[in-house]
Protein backbone atom coordinates (compact mmCIF):
# COMPACT_ATOMS: atom_id res chain seq x y z
CA UNK A 1 0.00 0.00 0.00
CA UNK A 2 1.72 3.36 -1.24
CA UNK A 3 1.36 5.90 1.47
CA UNK A 4 -0.09 9.58 0.97
CA UNK A 5 0.68 12.75 2.73
CA UNK A 6 -0.90 15.85 1.16
CA UNK A 7 0.21 19.60 1.68
CA UNK A 8 -2.65 22.42 1.36
CA UNK A 9 -5.85 21.21 1.82
CA UNK A 10 -7.86 23.60 -0.76
CA UNK A 11 -9.74 23.71 -3.43
CA UNK A 12 -8.24 21.34 -5.75
CA UNK A 13 -6.93 19.11 -2.91
CA UNK A 14 -10.07 17.58 -3.04
CA UNK A 15 -9.49 16.00 -6.53
CA UNK A 16 -6.25 14.41 -5.32
CA UNK A 17 -8.11 13.31 -2.51
CA UNK A 18 -10.78 11.95 -4.31
CA UNK A 19 -8.18 9.83 -6.61
CA UNK A 20 -6.82 8.46 -3.62
CA UNK A 21 -9.91 7.39 -2.99
CA UNK A 22 -10.59 5.92 -6.46
CA UNK A 23 -7.21 4.20 -5.68
CA UNK A 24 -8.22 2.81 -2.48
CA UNK A 25 -7.13 -0.78 -3.43
CA UNK A 26 -3.52 0.49 -4.36
CA UNK A 27 -2.82 3.91 -1.60
CA UNK A 28 -4.22 5.57 1.44
CA UNK A 29 -3.87 8.99 3.03
CA UNK A 30 -2.19 9.10 5.69
CA UNK A 31 -1.26 12.48 6.70
CA UNK A 32 -2.60 15.88 5.89
CA UNK A 33 -0.93 19.81 6.62
CA UNK A 34 -1.99 23.19 5.45
CA UNK A 35 -2.53 26.53 7.09
CA UNK A 36 -6.23 26.57 8.11
CA UNK A 37 -7.24 23.89 11.27
CA UNK A 38 -10.57 24.17 10.07
CA UNK A 39 -10.21 23.03 6.71
CA UNK A 40 -7.91 20.36 8.16
CA UNK A 41 -10.57 19.51 10.23
CA UNK A 42 -12.98 18.96 7.71
CA UNK A 43 -10.95 17.00 4.99
CA UNK A 44 -9.48 14.56 7.23
CA UNK A 45 -12.76 13.54 8.70
CA UNK A 46 -13.90 12.71 4.97
CA UNK A 47 -11.09 10.66 4.06
CA UNK A 48 -10.40 9.18 7.51
CA UNK A 49 -7.31 10.72 7.92
CA UNK A 50 -6.38 10.91 11.86
CA UNK A 51 -2.75 12.89 11.42
CA UNK A 52 -2.89 16.54 10.26
CA UNK A 53 -1.41 20.08 11.38
CA UNK A 54 -1.10 23.14 10.41
CA UNK A 55 2.81 22.58 10.20
CA UNK A 56 3.86 20.63 7.07
CA UNK A 57 6.31 19.00 9.27
CA UNK A 58 3.58 16.81 9.96
CA UNK A 59 3.56 14.82 6.52
CA UNK A 60 6.99 15.86 5.56
CA UNK A 61 8.46 14.22 8.23
CA UNK A 62 6.52 11.58 8.81
CA UNK A 63 8.27 8.14 8.96
CA UNK A 64 5.16 6.03 7.07
CA UNK A 65 4.78 9.01 4.67
CA UNK A 66 6.46 7.30 0.89
CA UNK A 67 4.31 10.04 -1.48
CA UNK A 68 3.92 13.68 -0.94
CA UNK A 69 1.14 16.07 -2.99
CA UNK A 70 1.94 19.91 -2.73
CA UNK A 71 -1.04 21.72 -3.49
CA UNK A 72 -0.37 24.96 -2.03
CA UNK A 73 0.29 28.58 -3.63
CA UNK A 74 2.61 28.19 -6.17
CA UNK A 75 5.26 30.74 -4.19
CA UNK A 76 5.92 28.03 -1.56
CA UNK A 77 5.87 25.05 -4.15
CA UNK A 78 10.23 25.01 -4.25
CA UNK A 79 10.72 25.10 -1.03
CA UNK A 80 8.03 22.26 0.33
CA UNK A 81 9.36 20.24 -2.27
CA UNK A 82 12.74 20.09 -1.74
CA UNK A 83 12.18 20.18 2.16
CA UNK A 84 10.18 16.46 1.59
CA UNK A 85 12.49 15.13 -1.13
CA UNK A 86 15.59 15.68 0.82
CA UNK A 87 13.45 14.02 3.76
CA UNK A 88 13.27 10.87 1.25
CA UNK A 89 9.98 11.12 0.21
CA UNK A 90 8.38 11.43 -3.90
CA UNK A 91 6.28 14.33 -4.36
CA UNK A 92 3.84 15.06 -6.71
CA UNK A 93 4.05 18.76 -6.98
CA UNK A 94 1.08 21.15 -8.48
CA UNK A 95 1.06 23.01 -11.91
CA UNK A 96 3.63 25.58 -12.27
CA UNK A 97 5.84 23.42 -10.74
CA UNK A 98 7.78 26.59 -9.24
CA UNK A 99 7.81 30.11 -9.56
CA UNK A 100 11.04 30.79 -11.72
CA UNK A 101 13.58 27.95 -13.45
CA UNK A 102 16.07 28.38 -11.01
CA UNK A 103 13.57 27.41 -8.76
CA UNK A 104 12.83 24.23 -10.96
CA UNK A 105 16.69 23.72 -11.06
CA UNK A 106 17.37 23.41 -7.70
CA UNK A 107 13.82 21.19 -7.02
CA UNK A 108 15.43 18.60 -9.57
CA UNK A 109 18.78 18.57 -8.30
CA UNK A 110 17.18 17.76 -4.91
CA UNK A 111 15.45 15.11 -6.10
CA UNK A 112 18.30 13.57 -8.39
CA UNK A 113 20.75 13.86 -5.27
CA UNK A 114 17.68 12.11 -2.74
CA UNK A 115 17.34 9.73 -5.95
CA UNK A 116 13.42 10.17 -5.58
CA UNK A 117 10.81 11.13 -8.10
CA UNK A 118 9.28 14.88 -8.56
CA UNK A 119 6.88 15.18 -11.08
CA UNK A 120 4.67 17.87 -11.88
CA UNK A 121 0.79 17.72 -11.71
CA UNK A 122 0.07 18.52 -15.17
CA UNK A 123 -2.88 16.48 -15.00
CA UNK A 124 -3.71 17.26 -19.10
CA UNK A 125 -0.70 14.86 -19.76
CA UNK A 126 -3.36 12.07 -18.52
CA UNK A 127 -6.17 13.14 -20.42
CA UNK A 128 -7.40 10.52 -23.38
CA UNK A 129 -8.57 13.22 -25.74
CA UNK A 130 -4.82 14.51 -25.17
CA UNK A 131 -2.98 11.74 -25.00
CA UNK A 132 -4.88 10.39 -28.77
CA UNK A 133 -4.27 13.88 -29.83
CA UNK A 134 0.00 13.35 -28.93
CA UNK A 135 -0.62 9.55 -31.09
CA UNK A 136 -2.18 11.40 -33.88
CA UNK A 137 0.70 13.51 -34.17
CA UNK A 138 3.58 11.13 -33.46
CA UNK A 139 2.01 8.52 -36.09
CA UNK A 140 2.33 11.20 -39.08
CA UNK A 141 -1.45 11.18 -39.12
CA UNK A 142 -1.89 15.39 -39.68
CA UNK A 143 1.42 15.37 -41.80
CA UNK A 144 3.67 17.88 -41.08
CA UNK A 145 2.17 20.52 -38.54
CA UNK A 146 3.00 23.73 -39.73
CA UNK A 147 0.45 26.31 -37.59
CA UNK A 148 -2.22 26.84 -34.77
CA UNK A 149 -3.61 28.23 -32.03
CA UNK A 150 -4.54 27.42 -28.34
CA UNK A 151 -6.86 29.76 -26.26
CA UNK A 152 -6.83 29.60 -21.97
CA UNK A 153 -9.69 31.73 -20.82
CA UNK A 154 -11.86 32.32 -17.52
CA UNK A 155 -13.68 35.06 -16.13
CA UNK A 156 -11.98 35.89 -13.37
CA UNK A 157 -13.83 38.41 -12.09
CA UNK A 158 -16.69 35.67 -11.41
CA UNK A 159 -14.29 33.36 -9.47
CA UNK A 160 -11.30 35.36 -7.90
CA UNK A 161 -12.29 36.87 -4.90
CA UNK A 162 -10.58 40.52 -4.55
CA UNK A 163 -8.29 39.34 -1.82
CA UNK A 164 -7.28 36.01 -3.65
CA UNK A 165 -3.70 35.22 -3.41
CA UNK A 166 -3.54 34.74 -7.41
CA UNK A 167 -4.11 38.05 -7.54
CA UNK A 168 -0.95 38.71 -5.78
CA UNK A 169 2.62 38.29 -7.48
CA UNK A 170 4.37 37.17 -4.65
CA UNK A 171 2.07 34.29 -4.03
CA UNK A 172 1.20 33.23 -7.43
CA UNK A 173 4.38 34.03 -9.34
CA UNK A 174 2.68 35.50 -11.96
CA UNK A 175 -0.58 35.65 -14.12
CA UNK A 176 -2.83 33.69 -15.97
CA UNK A 177 -0.35 32.24 -18.02
CA UNK A 178 1.72 30.69 -15.03
CA UNK A 179 -1.92 29.55 -13.14
CA UNK A 180 -3.91 29.14 -16.47
CA UNK A 181 -2.53 28.64 -19.64
CA UNK A 182 0.47 26.61 -18.54
CA UNK A 183 -1.60 23.59 -19.03
CA UNK A 184 -2.08 24.38 -22.69
CA UNK A 185 1.88 25.16 -23.13
CA UNK A 186 2.79 22.24 -21.50
CA UNK A 187 0.76 20.33 -23.70
CA UNK A 188 2.21 22.09 -26.57
CA UNK A 189 5.77 20.71 -25.74
CA UNK A 190 4.77 17.06 -24.74
CA UNK A 191 3.00 17.72 -28.47
CA UNK A 192 5.42 19.73 -30.61
CA UNK A 193 8.65 19.41 -29.23
CA UNK A 194 10.79 22.61 -27.56
CA UNK A 195 9.99 26.17 -28.08
CA UNK A 196 12.70 28.07 -30.18
CA UNK A 197 11.63 31.58 -30.03
CA UNK A 198 8.57 33.51 -28.65
CA UNK A 199 7.10 37.22 -29.15
CA UNK A 200 4.51 38.53 -26.92
CA UNK A 201 2.59 40.93 -25.62
CA UNK A 202 0.70 41.11 -22.18
CA UNK A 203 -1.28 43.53 -19.57
CA UNK A 204 -2.96 44.11 -16.96
CA UNK A 205 -6.32 45.00 -17.64
CA UNK A 206 -8.58 44.30 -14.09
CA UNK A 207 -7.17 46.64 -11.70
CA UNK A 208 -7.92 44.30 -8.84
CA UNK A 209 -5.11 42.28 -10.12
CA UNK A 210 -1.91 42.77 -8.49
CA UNK A 211 1.55 44.37 -9.87
CA UNK A 212 2.97 41.71 -12.65
CA UNK A 213 -0.47 39.73 -12.44
CA UNK A 214 -1.36 40.13 -16.40
CA UNK A 215 -4.98 38.57 -16.85
CA UNK A 216 -4.42 39.41 -21.15
CA UNK A 217 -1.35 37.68 -22.88
CA UNK A 218 -0.93 37.04 -26.81
CA UNK A 219 1.93 35.71 -27.68
CA UNK A 220 3.64 33.54 -30.75
CA UNK A 221 6.16 31.01 -30.41
CA UNK A 222 8.00 29.31 -32.79
CA UNK A 223 8.82 25.68 -32.00
CA UNK A 224 12.06 24.36 -33.08
CA UNK A 225 12.53 22.53 -36.62
CA UNK A 226 12.65 19.13 -36.30
CA UNK A 227 12.89 16.00 -38.21
CA UNK A 228 9.10 15.85 -38.34
CA UNK A 229 8.44 19.84 -38.18
CA UNK A 230 10.99 21.13 -40.61
CA UNK A 231 9.35 24.59 -40.55
CA UNK A 232 9.08 25.10 -37.19
CA UNK A 233 5.80 24.77 -36.08
CA UNK A 234 4.05 28.52 -35.44
CA UNK A 235 1.69 28.68 -32.63
CA UNK A 236 -0.80 31.41 -31.64
CA UNK A 237 -1.41 31.93 -28.21
CA UNK A 238 -4.33 33.96 -26.55
CA UNK A 239 -4.70 33.77 -22.56
CA UNK A 240 -7.40 36.00 -21.11
CA UNK A 241 -8.85 35.99 -17.32
CA UNK A 242 -11.78 38.73 -18.99
CA UNK A 243 -13.78 36.27 -20.49
CA UNK A 244 -17.30 37.24 -19.78
CA UNK A 245 -19.80 34.46 -18.94
CA UNK A 246 -16.67 31.32 -19.75
CA UNK A 247 -16.45 30.15 -16.22
CA UNK A 248 -13.41 27.88 -17.84
CA UNK A 249 -12.22 26.75 -21.22
CA UNK A 250 -9.09 25.74 -22.98
CA UNK A 251 -8.99 25.52 -26.94
CA UNK A 252 -7.04 24.82 -29.73
CA UNK A 253 -6.39 24.28 -33.48
CA UNK A 254 -3.40 22.59 -34.81
CA UNK A 255 -2.96 22.44 -38.80
CA UNK A 256 -0.91 20.00 -40.68
CA UNK A 257 -0.57 19.33 -44.50
CA UNK A 258 -2.87 16.41 -44.18
CA UNK A 259 -4.97 17.13 -41.38
CA UNK A 260 -6.51 19.60 -39.25
CA UNK A 261 -7.58 19.23 -34.94
CA UNK A 262 -9.59 21.51 -33.52
CA UNK A 263 -11.84 22.09 -30.04
CA UNK A 264 -13.66 24.89 -30.02
CA UNK A 265 -15.97 26.84 -27.20
CA UNK A 266 -19.06 26.12 -28.56
CA UNK A 267 -21.51 28.07 -27.23
CA UNK A 268 -22.05 25.94 -23.82
CA UNK A 269 -18.90 26.45 -22.50
CA UNK A 270 -17.05 23.25 -21.20
CA UNK A 271 -13.63 23.11 -20.33
CA UNK A 272 -12.44 21.26 -22.60
CA UNK A 273 -14.62 21.16 -25.69
CA UNK A 274 -14.08 17.55 -27.22
CA UNK A 275 -11.03 17.56 -30.25
CA UNK A 276 -12.56 17.41 -33.52
CA UNK A 277 -10.35 15.95 -36.70
CA UNK A 278 -10.30 16.26 -40.54
CA UNK A 279 -7.44 14.28 -42.18
CA UNK A 280 -6.43 12.80 -45.06
CA UNK A 281 -7.74 9.02 -45.85
CA UNK A 282 -10.85 8.93 -43.47
CA UNK A 283 -12.41 13.13 -44.69
CA UNK A 284 -14.36 12.40 -47.64
CA UNK A 285 -12.59 13.73 -51.12
CA UNK A 286 -14.10 17.46 -51.41
CA UNK A 287 -15.80 17.61 -54.45
CA UNK A 288 -17.39 20.91 -54.54
CA UNK A 289 -17.89 24.05 -51.97
CA UNK A 290 -20.54 22.47 -49.53
CA UNK A 291 -18.65 18.90 -49.44
CA UNK A 292 -15.45 20.34 -48.25
CA UNK A 293 -17.66 20.94 -45.04
CA UNK A 294 -18.71 17.73 -43.12
CA UNK A 295 -15.30 16.34 -42.64
CA UNK A 296 -14.64 16.43 -39.25
CA UNK A 297 -15.23 13.59 -36.74
CA UNK A 298 -14.83 13.60 -33.06
CA UNK A 299 -11.49 11.77 -32.03
CA UNK A 300 -11.98 8.97 -30.30
CA UNK A 301 -10.20 8.24 -26.49
CA UNK A 302 -7.02 6.64 -25.88
CA UNK A 303 -7.87 4.82 -22.84
CA UNK A 304 -4.03 3.08 -22.81
CA UNK A 305 -2.72 3.74 -19.55
CA UNK A 306 -5.44 5.51 -18.28
CA UNK A 307 -7.56 3.27 -16.80
CA UNK A 308 -9.91 5.15 -14.61
CA UNK A 309 -10.63 8.11 -17.12
CA UNK A 310 -10.31 10.83 -14.90
CA UNK A 311 -7.41 12.62 -15.27
CA UNK A 312 -6.32 13.34 -11.84
CA UNK A 313 -6.53 9.95 -10.69
CA UNK A 314 -4.81 8.49 -14.04
CA UNK A 315 -1.99 11.39 -12.67
CA UNK A 316 -2.18 9.58 -9.17
CA UNK A 317 -1.87 6.27 -10.57
CA UNK A 318 1.26 7.26 -13.07
CA UNK A 319 2.66 8.94 -9.41
CA UNK A 320 2.56 5.67 -7.55
CA UNK A 321 3.57 3.28 -10.56
CA UNK A 322 6.81 5.75 -10.93
CA UNK A 323 7.24 5.74 -7.28
CA UNK A 324 7.10 1.88 -7.09
CA UNK A 325 9.51 0.92 -10.69
CA UNK A 326 11.39 4.08 -10.64
CA UNK A 327 10.73 4.87 -13.66
CA UNK A 328 10.82 8.85 -14.85
CA UNK A 329 7.10 10.25 -14.78
CA UNK A 330 5.51 11.66 -18.17
CA UNK A 331 5.15 15.05 -16.31
CA UNK A 332 8.75 14.54 -14.65
CA UNK A 333 10.10 17.69 -12.60
CA UNK A 334 12.95 17.50 -15.46
CA UNK A 335 10.95 17.37 -18.27
CA UNK A 336 8.72 20.59 -16.86
CA UNK A 337 11.98 22.83 -16.65
CA UNK A 338 11.35 23.59 -20.83
CA UNK A 339 7.78 24.49 -19.57
CA UNK A 340 8.70 27.30 -16.61
CA UNK A 341 11.45 28.10 -19.35
CA UNK A 342 8.83 29.06 -21.60
CA UNK A 343 6.88 30.82 -19.87
CA UNK A 344 9.69 33.20 -18.46
CA UNK A 345 10.62 33.69 -22.10
CA UNK A 346 6.82 34.50 -22.77
CA UNK A 347 7.16 37.36 -19.94
CA UNK A 348 10.58 38.46 -21.20
CA UNK A 349 9.44 38.96 -24.76
CA UNK A 350 6.73 40.89 -23.77
CA UNK A 351 8.26 43.17 -21.31
CA UNK A 352 10.86 44.36 -23.40
CA UNK A 353 8.79 43.94 -26.75
CA UNK A 354 11.25 41.41 -28.13
CA UNK A 355 12.01 38.32 -29.83
CA UNK A 356 13.58 35.88 -26.76
CA UNK A 357 15.45 32.85 -27.93
CA UNK A 358 15.43 30.09 -25.58
CA UNK A 359 18.13 27.69 -25.17
CA UNK A 360 18.83 25.05 -27.38
CA UNK A 361 17.91 21.85 -24.71
N1 LIG B 1 -4.13 20.81 -12.03
C1 LIG B 1 -5.18 21.61 -12.06
O1 LIG B 1 -6.02 21.53 -12.95
C2 LIG B 1 -5.35 22.62 -10.95
C3 LIG B 1 -6.58 23.22 -10.70
C4 LIG B 1 -6.67 24.14 -9.63
C5 LIG B 1 -5.54 24.45 -8.89
N2 LIG B 1 -4.35 23.85 -9.20
C6 LIG B 1 -3.12 24.16 -8.45
O2 LIG B 1 -3.24 23.62 -7.13
C7 LIG B 1 -2.52 24.45 -6.21
C8 LIG B 1 -3.46 24.89 -5.09
O3 LIG B 1 -4.53 25.61 -5.69
P1 LIG B 1 -5.96 25.67 -4.98
O4 LIG B 1 -6.89 26.17 -6.01
O5 LIG B 1 -6.26 24.41 -4.28
O6 LIG B 1 -5.68 26.84 -3.93
P2 LIG B 1 -6.46 27.13 -2.55
O7 LIG B 1 -7.88 26.68 -2.66
O8 LIG B 1 -6.20 28.55 -2.19
O9 LIG B 1 -5.73 26.18 -1.51
C9 LIG B 1 -4.39 26.38 -1.12
C10 LIG B 1 -4.20 25.67 0.21
O10 LIG B 1 -2.84 25.77 0.63
C11 LIG B 1 -2.81 26.16 2.00
N3 LIG B 1 -1.56 26.86 2.19
C12 LIG B 1 -1.22 28.10 1.81
N4 LIG B 1 0.08 28.33 2.05
C13 LIG B 1 0.55 27.21 2.64
C14 LIG B 1 1.81 26.82 3.14
N5 LIG B 1 2.86 27.64 3.07
N6 LIG B 1 1.93 25.59 3.69
C15 LIG B 1 0.89 24.75 3.76
N7 LIG B 1 -0.33 25.06 3.27
C16 LIG B 1 -0.49 26.28 2.72
C17 LIG B 1 -4.04 26.99 2.18
O11 LIG B 1 -4.41 27.00 3.52
P3 LIG B 1 -5.46 28.12 4.07
O12 LIG B 1 -6.72 27.92 3.33
O13 LIG B 1 -5.58 27.83 5.48
O14 LIG B 1 -4.78 29.42 3.80
C18 LIG B 1 -5.06 26.23 1.34
O15 LIG B 1 -5.60 25.15 2.04
C19 LIG B 1 -1.95 25.59 -7.04
O16 LIG B 1 -0.66 25.24 -7.46
C20 LIG B 1 -2.88 25.65 -8.24
O17 LIG B 1 -2.32 26.24 -9.39
C21 LIG B 1 -4.25 22.93 -10.19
Amino acid sequence: MFRLGLIGTGGFAGAHLRAARTLADRTKTVALASRSLERLHKRAEQNAVTRFGTDPGVVIDAPDVDGVIICTPHQSHAELAIRALAAGKHVLVEKPMAISSAEGEAMVAAATRAGRVLMVGQCERYHRQHQALKRLIDAGELGEIRSGRIDALQNAAAFLPKDHWLRDRSAAGGGILWTVAVHRLDLLRWWLGEPAQVMAFSRRIDPAMGEGVDDLVLATIRFASSNRFASGVLIEVFASWGAWRLPYSESLMLLGDRGLVHALPGATAVQFPRLQVARAGLTPPATDFPSQFGGFSDLPDDPTGLPTGDMVTDQLAHFIDCCLTGSEPRSSGRDNLGTLRLLEAIEAAAAGSRLVELPRP
